[in-house]
């Protein structure tokens, strides 16, 4: 057992060797908490984006291409960061609409996490208590996970994005991974775009997610 000074020494130089900036934009990337439980071809430093499953609702999926992960924002005001009500947006469809990750509620099944058009779920870039940021649930600790699972409105399977909250058991066919913010570009919103990143907040983020050094 490391002592909890050397953990927090140990957490204080991984910050200093892998810098973050400040940026509104950030892409999500993946990283498998426990490499043993890797998928082949691996899920780790893959991005977070969304597959179409009818008007107004995508499913959370994730690609290896970091290219085509989608760039979020944080969206609230200071009170609501306070409180730990802030969600995670990406503008979506035409005209540029947002589009909110939506985690189920403690209560409910694990399921394929929903991105559809709204607020979407509590969820924020904490660093605190976490040493980085990381993307935390705001409903309840737990965490995030990749599947290889059944979107129903295709009926094929896809590496979808999902949560277990603490006390459930992650399915057979995911692996728990942690989000890491990864900076980027939140482009202008076009006239008459039903987005507004007028409370876009200014978050911690890595200008190389996949260089974090984890251990
Ligand atoms: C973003 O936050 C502001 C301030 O709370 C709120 O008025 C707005 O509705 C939020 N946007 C979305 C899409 O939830
Ligand atoms: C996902 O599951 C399907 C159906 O069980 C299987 O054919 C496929 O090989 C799996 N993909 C991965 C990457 O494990």
């Amino acid at each position: 057992m490391y002592s909890p000074l050397f953990v927090l020494a140990m957490a204080a130089l991984a910050t200093a060797t892998t810098p973050t900036t400040i940026g509104t934009g950030f892409i999500l990337v993946a990283h498998v908490t426990n490499p043993d439980q890797d998928f082949t071809p691996s899920v780790n430093n893959v991005a977070v984006n969304s597959i179409h499953a009818s008007p107004g609702f995508r499913v959370a999926t994730v690609s290896s291409s970091l290219t085509d992960g989608h760039v979020f924002y944080e969206n609230g005001t200071l009170d609501q960061v306070a409180d730990g009500e802030t969600t995670v947006i990406f503008d979506s469809a035409t005209p540029l609409t947002p589009f909110g990750i939506l985690v189920q509620d403690p209560s409910a099944p694990i399921d394929n996490i929903a991105i559809n058009a709204g607020p979407g779920s509590f969820n924020n870039l904490a660093t605190d208590p976490e040493p980085r940021p990381v993307l935390v649930n705001g409903l309840g600790d737990g965490t995030y996970l990749v599947c290889n699972a059944t979107v129903p409105y295709y009926r094929q399977n896809f590496m979808t994005l999902q949560y277990a909250y603490e006390g459930e058991t992650v399915p057979e066919n995911c692996v728990p991974v942690q989000l890491v913010p990864q900076c980027a570009v939140l482009n202008e919103l076009p006239p008459g775009s039903h987005s507004s990143h007028e409370h876009a907040l200014s978050v911690r983020c890595y200008s190389d997610a996949t260089a974090v050094d984890w251990s």
